[in-house]
């Protein structure tokens, strides 16, 4: 029996079995068996959820780049690593094998070092999905320094409130990026981000659209000429275990985004692990995760799990509705795609569409199919699984966060039989519980709860970057000695679990984690804005949309609205970026509020619903009238 490659059912139960009963045993077989180590661990887990503290494979040293590209090249130099898919079809696709990778990221790795990075600092990338995005990661791994990517939709505001909390000495991005018809000027976003951030030392330029850019002199460095001149060859940093590989930013309910900080060594070793089990990678596989790699599915299912495996992974610039909706499928078929994985969201979008886009191509390559992000409904399961699946390839529904690094909760396919709307059962390490509001443990089936894991798995984060207390607040001060997901779920008769959706005030929009708290902080900036509460409302494709209720200072005519609305989706656009744009926007003159002065959302949620029956005590309230005049003005 192999612990690293489940194949059938049996052999889940067994090896679950044997990784709850003993994990130390089961996850250094798979570290010892499947990676490079430039020197052993001491000892395998070192935990204690109360302060909180993880270490994994402690006192072990490697370098994670090593593990996904060099001892590939004995056996897979001439193998497409990275298959680059541009935004526009009529440019040629690009192969960048095995080797070529390893001499280009030697070659960023030592552009990095002449520009005085070193182990530890960090930097920040800003980059469109092509090569060089991949290439700058693993360019930081190589030498020791610690990456933050931000997606680059994200505004110049929120790209400077991540380069300053993680401080960061220099900026990778390019002159601008592609993506269907619309150019985006990504380096004006950098240089008006970085009037704020005086902790950028350096800024390097990767040309993609070739437009006409400012360039700041003695800061800003075209990278394409210094790769030129760069050595092929590049010593790698030596790094232990528990160094941190990477920061990446998440929503949380406060203000500020929260850094989740990831280590190397046991992020490497889950995140090929689930790779391999999740998507049952074998070796001729064309695997396509279809994220960006500005989110955590895109580091851990487009570069590190796949790579680590010595899979091909194929990188796509575009989106699925350019030139037409069949974007998807014509690259399916193009690239003769194995696996594709991709978010509900997505799916849904694609499904509103006619089926002819679909049904032109041929999908017959296809084994597995995946969604992540948000939870999958019905209907769009069945359609995923008609059309594109055929009904023989099965769908894994996977459940992870950017905290947890790897997928935790998925079906495997071929032996984990599917439910539609059900991420089934925890991967071998995972230990989830359903919790009450009280802290109690739910054990009856078809009872919603607040999801927790009691056991730590090698990815989960470390830390929030700068600020511990923050983690152990959100994630470890709800529940005793649990990790605390933040998700709603169920289990049914036989285990599997249902993920139900957030239980604080993060809203999933289009699969994007969004923090109703800075959203508000953003429209309260407008200078007629009293106050304001965002939430959540189904949306048909976007899964949930935001509802704004805003008071304003003073009630002026509807023209004047009209003008107010319009500017609060700028100031949100410029404040968090176009993804966090409301839907509807109701004026008020006032919110429910609780007598210690909070709003209480549970109510306007039902609003936004139009849920207006099962309000629930609203006696309680400072001011209970208003909120019949927010039912009759509901939009
Ligand atoms: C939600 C994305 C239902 C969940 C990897 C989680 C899901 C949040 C699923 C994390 C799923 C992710 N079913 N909900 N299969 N996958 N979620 O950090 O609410 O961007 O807490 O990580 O997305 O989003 P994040």
């Amino acid at each position: 029996m192999s612990n690293y490659h489940i194949k059938h059912l049996e052999e889940y139960f067994q090896v679950y079995r044997k990784s709850v009963r003993n994990p130390e045993s089961f996850w250094e077989e798979i570290a010892e068996e499947h990676f490079v180590w430039r020197k052993r661990w001491n000892k395998v887990l070192e935990w204690d959820f109360k302060k909180p503290e993880i270490k994994w494979f402690e006192g072990a040293q490697l370098n994670i780049t090593e593990n996904c590209i060099d001892r590939h090249l004995s056996t897979r130099s001439h193998k497409t690593a990275i298959l680059f898919e541009p935004n526009n079809p009529k440019e040629k696709s690009q192969k960048i094998t095995y080797f070529q990778l390893y001499e280009r990221v030697n070659q960023f790795a030592n552009v990095l070092r002449e520009q005085g990075i070193q182990k530890g600092d960090r930097v920040c990338i800003y980059l469109p999905m092509i090569p060089e995005l991949a290439v700058s990661l693993l360019a930081c791994a190589r030498i020791g320094a610690v990456h933050s990517v931000v997606f680059a939709g994200f505004s110049a505001t929120a790209l400077s409130i991540r380069i300053n909390d993680s401080d960061s000495k220099m900026v990778i991005t390019s002159d601008g990026s592609f993506r269907g018809e619309k150019t985006t000027d990504l380096k004006g976003i950098v240089d008006d981000a970085l009037e704020k951030s005086p902790c950028v030392k350096s800024v390097l330029v990767v040309k993609r659209t070739n437009s006409n850019i400012f360039m700041k002199e003695g800061r800003d460095l075209w990278i394409q000429p210094l790769l030129d001149k760069a050595s092929k060859i590049c010593q790698m940093e030596i790094m232990d275990a528990e160094d941190p590989l990477f920061i990446l930013y998440t929503s949380g309910s406060t203000g500020m985004p929260k850094g989740m900080l990831h280590t190397i060594a046991g992020y490497m070793v889950y995140t090929a692990y689930t790779f391999k089990n999740v998507f049952q990678y074998r070796e001729d596989d064309v695997f396509w995760c279809t994220a960006d790699i500005g989110w955590i599915t895109g580091h851990s299912y487009i570069v590190y799990g796949p790579l680590a495996n010595g899979a091909t992974t194929v990188m796509f610039e575009g989106i699925p509705s350019y030139p037409d909706f069949g974007r998807f499928w014509e690259i399916i078929e193009k690239h003769k795609i194995t696996q594709f994985y991709t978010a509900p969201t997505a799916i849904r979008a694609l499904a509103k569409e006619n089926l002819e886009y679909v049904e032109k191509y041929d999908l017959s390559s296809i084994k597995v199919l995946g969604t992540v992000g948000e939870p999958i409904n019905e209907e769009a399961w069945h359609w995923y699984n008609n059309n594109v699946g055929k009904k023989h390839s099965p769908i894994v529904d996977t459940w992870w966060q950017t905290e947890t690094g790897g997928i935790l909760i998925s079906p495997i396919p071929f032996a984990t039989p599917t439910k539609p709307t059900y991420a089934t059962l925890p991967l071998p390490g995972i230990q989830p519980v359903i919790m009450d509001k009280n802290g109690k443990e739910i054990t009856e089936n078809q009872v919603d709860g607040r999801l927790c894991i009691k056991f730590p798995w090698p990815a989960i984060a470390r830390t929030i970057w700068g600020n511990h207390e923050r983690y152990r607040e959100t994630y470890f001060s709800t529940y005793k000695k649990k990790y605390f997901t933040g998700d709603g779920a169920l289990r049914d008769e036989v285990g599997y679990y249902r993920i139900t959706g957030r239980v604080d005030d993060v809203i999933i929009v289009s699969g994007h984690n969004l923090g109703t708290a800075p959203i508000e902080d953003a429209i309260n900036q407008h200078p007629a804005v009293a106050e304001s509460a965002i939430v959540g409302f189904p949306h048909d494709i976007k899964g949930n949309a935001l509802y704004g209720f805003v008071i304003l200072k003073e009630t002026g005519e509807s023209r004047v609205h009209e003008n107010v609305r319009i500017e609060i989706n700028q100031i949100i656009a410029e404040h968090i970026g176009p993804i966090a744009k409301l839907d509807k926007i109701q004026f008020t003159s006032g919110l429910p509020k609780t007598r210690s002065g909070k709003i209480m959302r549970r109510i306007l949620r039902k609003i936004a619903n139009n849920d207006f029956n099962n309000l629930g005590d609203t006696t309680t309230l400072l001011n209970p009238e208003v909120v019949q005049e927010i039912i009759d003005n509901a939009l």
